[in-house]
């Protein structure tokens, strides 16, 4: 660990106004979930040279639209005209992906690193920025997970950001397989991309 302390940095956002509208539209289980997946995202972007505004502020609205209904995801993804192969999938791969179309109209926020990191925090990608890395990975070890292969997930993330994504895409691969769900192909593309960084 670094000595620089991320808790000092102010953030250079209203974070009290973002705070109410997402207790306005998630329950409490998610929103203190995302409280800690910022506070995480941030403490690994100060770890590993990341943007740690950004990197709080993506973890802290990525889960921002996912309790929203299958229908105003569709309705989204036809009316941004994304890609239509989306509609053949659901909330698992949409609040991602859709969601961070619905976090930059609702909360007005701009910055595509901010809202690439929201995008790719389910799937992935094959050029995965320091802050997509940051909170696609303090999402899956927040100190409240708790699952087999936990241990390994934080022990890959105090090694390398680059190895604790490549684990988690394996293992979340793995996990869809032994449930029988089906595979968003942009997480193969990921998988296949990261997972000699293992
Ligand atoms: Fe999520
Ligand atoms: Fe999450």
């Amino acid at each position: 660990m670094t000595d620089f302390n991320y808790e000092e940095v102010k953030h250079n956002f209203d974070r009290d106004a973002l705070l109410n509208s997402m207790k306005t539209q998630l329950s409490e289980f998610r929103y203190t979930h995302c409280l800690r997946v910022e506070r995480v995202s941030r403490g690994l972007a100060a770890e590993y040279g990341a943007d740690v505004q950004k990197a709080g502020l993506a973890g802290l609205l990525h889960d921002y639209a996912k309790e929203r209904s299958d229908d105003e995801f569709k309705q989204v993804i036809k009316s941004k005209n994304l890609d239509p192969d989306l509609l053949n999938y659901n909330n698992a791969i949409w609040h991602g992906i859709v969601g961070a179309e619905i976090v930059k109209d609702e909360l007005g926020i701009a910055d595509e690193d901010v809202l690439n990191a929201i995008r790719r925090h389910t799937v992935g990608s094959t050029n995965m920025t320091q802050v997509d890395k940051c909170v696609f990975v303090a999402d899956f070890i927040e100190p409240e997970r708790d699952f087999p292969g936990i241990d390994e997930a934080r022990e890959y993330a105090e090694k390398s950001l680059d190895s604790a994504v490549a684990f988690e895409l394996k293992h979340s691969i793995a996990h869809l397989i032994d449930k029988n769900r089906e595979i968003y192909p942009a997480t193969f593309e990921s998988y296949n991309y990261w997972i000699n960084k293992l």
